[in-house]
């Protein structure tokens, strides 16, 4: 039986700055189950990364959670003391960075990085927290584990520093694993490699993952179900076979249609015309109207909701009816 993890609903998060209030996430809900992937996808900018500062509690200033609940393993995250989040950050709920420098302290050895880490949130002796670290160091797949534990990061190629980092968010068995934009870093062979990790650790530790990335041929491979964010808001939410058969959103279908690979028969790489909106400037209706080939006027003066079906929402006048729409 499936078993959710984490539960997010209604969760929205703005600044405020002096030229006034600039929602960044509005309206996002999902749930996550165990063993299974949920992908954010969308372009730069498009509040993926706040998705999740705002499920950490972790908005940076001047911006805050302005509503909505993130339950984890059914524990009300909004409003919780920061101590005891404190605690939950690292343990139950982990994260994995695109730069693997940000999370690691370039003066450490590796080993103790993660024996450290280890100690934060249990009490055991450092001899066990030790052994601990050095089997996850070899559970990541670094060869000759022994000298890396010995090592300090500048020692180690992007792809190993992404291996420790990795071995770091696994240490008190997570039960969601946030991966944000985990691989842009590192080039392609180190990049499946450590796509392939992540999927071997879903498995094998059955953490419920959130993968980031603005990569759709990424997101293809790793996702269960997938949202598609544009402008803060979910245009798309579905199970990634779906998304990719019968794509209804047209942001979600340009998405698509930019994978290389997936050109006109012309061989031009497409382009999604125009750029995303101003956040001090949100057009009144459909956020994607000003871009989108098939905008009326009622898109340009209604805002939709996510309609479709419950399989599949999508944030569409063309898909009112929950039918779906004739593919152009
Ligand atoms: N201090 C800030 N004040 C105002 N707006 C901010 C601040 N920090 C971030 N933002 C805005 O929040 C929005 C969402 O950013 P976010 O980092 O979530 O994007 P993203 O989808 O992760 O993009 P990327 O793919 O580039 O990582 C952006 O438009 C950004 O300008
Ligand atoms: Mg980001």
């Amino acid at each position: 039986m499936s078993e959710t993890v984490l539960s997010v609903e209604h969760l929205s998060v703005a600044f405020f700055t002096e030229r006034g209030v600039l929602p960044t996430v509005d309206d996002v809900s999902f749930t996550l189950q165990k063993s299974k992937t949920i992908g954010i996808v969308g372009e730069s900018g498009c509040g993926k990364s706040m998705t999740v500062n705002g499920i950490l509690q972790m908005v940076p200033a001047p911006g805050r959670v302005t509503g909505g609940s993130v339950k984890l393993g059914g524990e009300e995250l909004v409003g919780m003391p920061e101590k005891k989040l404190a605690g939950k950050r690292g343990s139950e709920i982990a994260l994995i960075f695109q730069e693997p420098m940000t999370s690691l302290n370039p003066l450490m050895t590796c080993g103790r990085q993660i024996s450290e880490t280890i100690l934060a949130h249990k009490r055991i002796s450092r001899a066990e927290a030790d052994k601990r670290a050095l089997h996850l160091i070899e559970q990541v797949g670094i060869p000759m584990p022994e000298k890396v534990f010995h090592s300090i990061p500048g020692e180690l190629s992007g792809g190993m520093r992404q291996r420790i980092v990795i071995a770091m968010a696994l240490c008190n068995n997570p039960a969601v694993l946030i991966c944000d934009e985990p691989t842009t870093a590192l080039d392609v062979t180190v990049q499946a490699q450590i796509l392939r990790l992540i999927n071997d650790i879903k498995r094998d530790f059955g953490s419920g993952v959130i993968f980031i990335t603005h990569d759709m041929g990424v997101i293809r491979q790793m996702a269960d179900d997938v949202m598609v964010m544009y402008a803060g808001q979910v245009v798309e939410y579905v199970h990634v076979d779906e998304l990719f058969r019968n794509p209804l959103h047209p942001y979600t279908q340009g998405l698509i249609r930019c994978i290389p690979g997936m050109n006109d028969s012309d061989g031009e790489l497409y382009i999604i015309e125009g750029s995303v909106p101003m956040r001090n400037a949100l057009p009144k209706g459909c956020l994607f109207a000003p871009r989108c080939p098939y905008a009326t006027e009622r898109c340009r003066l209604e805002r939709p909701g996510l309609l479709g079906t419950p399989a599949h929402r999508v944030r569409c006048f063309r898909n009112e009816d929950g039918k779906g729409v004739e593919k152009t």
